[in-house]
């Protein structure tokens, strides 16, 4: 079986990582086509490092751009490569515009498609990356769901027979990660005293970064927590603040680059908890058991709003201080976790799915 997969921004990535790992095991031919949507070497190479990936054997450079001007550079330069080696099973992961351009491009050539995460709903139309997996689900041959309740998402829309729960491919890195970490003892450099409390943050939807006046509310709402924050800056962010003239580090915030991902681990390992607008950071929280506050209106990953372990707060400003606070660093809840992400075996999941469905 040969099998293309399409990647190109931060968290495909990192699924990545769970996935070439499944297939280096096997005769299957994986052929990795990088679309070059993240290009710093932070967002990037790090990942093919630490994770071991071969070098993609593919690697598109196309970079930053609008949604249009980026997928239709992505779809362009994707189409000739999946010509060229007519894979067996073409698979696409998440919901970025790499994920869609890669769907794309096989449909129109009559390629199977497999969606790595399928089923995912935020039901908020205004996100690009609703717009992505939607689409996307609706093109695939076979979807890939990470959990159950994405399955049911997939069954109402008509989809149910294509789809698959395999489990999420993110625990399988994220555990085996955390299990390093632990084993060496290692402690986050963040540039603040991680031996006292302290929080780890991120900030990068466009939802939150786009809007001038909402930035400045939810980089202040961080700046009066009462517990130092560590804030991974992704380049986005960064580039929204200079254009709006923002400083991230401000008050309790001390901003840093995003990490690799064994010290993103280390850090949250360490962290009282999480502030975030990542779809990824809210589920390692939750798999690495510390609360996470998302800042957002919605979650895909429902499961873990459970017992309290994530809560939403799209205008923290818009609470009394007190209230953001206290949810902020609230303690970890103490109820027990069931594993609605799967055993951690996700990867091997996959593999068996597409050799099981095989035209
Ligand atoms: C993309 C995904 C988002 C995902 C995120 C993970 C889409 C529509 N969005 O958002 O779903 O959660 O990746 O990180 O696909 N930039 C750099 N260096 C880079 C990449 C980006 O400086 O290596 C800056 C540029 O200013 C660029 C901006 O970030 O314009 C946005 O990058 P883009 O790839 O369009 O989307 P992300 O915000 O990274």
């Amino acid at each position: 079986m040969k099998v293309v997969s399409i990647v190109g921004a931060r968290p495909q990535l990192v699924k990545l990582g769970a996935v070439a790992q499944a297939f280096a095991g096997t005769a299957h031919r994986h052929v990795v086509v990088h679309t070059g949507q993240h290009y710093d070497p932070e967002l990037s190479d790090v990942f093919f490092t630490e994770f071991g990936i071969p070098a993609p054997d593919f690697h598109l450079g196309i970079g930053s751009g609008g949604h249009g001007a980026q997928t239709g550079a992505m779809l362009a330069a994707i189409d000739p490569i999946l010509e060229q080696e007519q894979p067996d099973w073409v698979l696409v992961y998440g919901d970025t515009n790499s994920t869609i351009a890669g769907a794309l491009s096989a449909v129109k050539q009559h390629l199977p498609v497999a969606h790595l995460e399928a089923g995912l709903r935020s039901f908020n139309r205004r996100m690009p990356e609703e717009h992505n997996r939607v689409l996307t689900d609706h093109c695939a041959d076979l979807l890939l769901a990470p959990t159950e309740a994405a399955v049911h998402h997939l069954a109402a829309e008509g989809l149910g027979d294509r789809a698959v729960n395999v489990g999420d491919v993110m625990v399988d890195v994220c555990h085996r990660t955390r299990d390093a970490v632990l084993a060496a003892g290692q402690r986050p450099e963040l540039g603040i005293d991680t031996d006292a409390p302290f929080l780890v943050a991120t900030l990068h939807r466009a939802e939150n970064t786009d809007d001038p006046e909402l930035l400045a509310a939810l980089i202040e709402s961080m700046a009066n927590l009462p517990v130092p924050v560590a804030l991974l800056a992704h380049p986005r962010l960064q580039a929204k603040a200079d254009q709006y003239g923002l400083k991230l580090t401000q008050g309790a915030v001390t901003a840093a680059k995003p990490l690799p991902y064994r010290e993103l681990v280390a850090a949250v390992l360490a962290s009282q908890g999480v502030v975030t607008d990542s779809g990824g950071l809210q589920k390692e929280a939750y798999l690495l058991g510390r609360p996470c506050t998302t800042l957002r209106t919605e979650t895909e990953w429902v499961e873990t709003l459970e017992d309290g372990w994530n809560a939403l707060v799209a205008r923290p400003d818009r609470l009394a201080a007190a209230d953001w606070h206290a949810l902020a660093v609230r303690p970890a809840p103490t109820a027990p976790q069931g594993q609605p992400y799967g055993d951690g075996h996700a990867g091997a999941a996959v593999v068996a799915t597409l050799e099981q469905h095989l035209r």
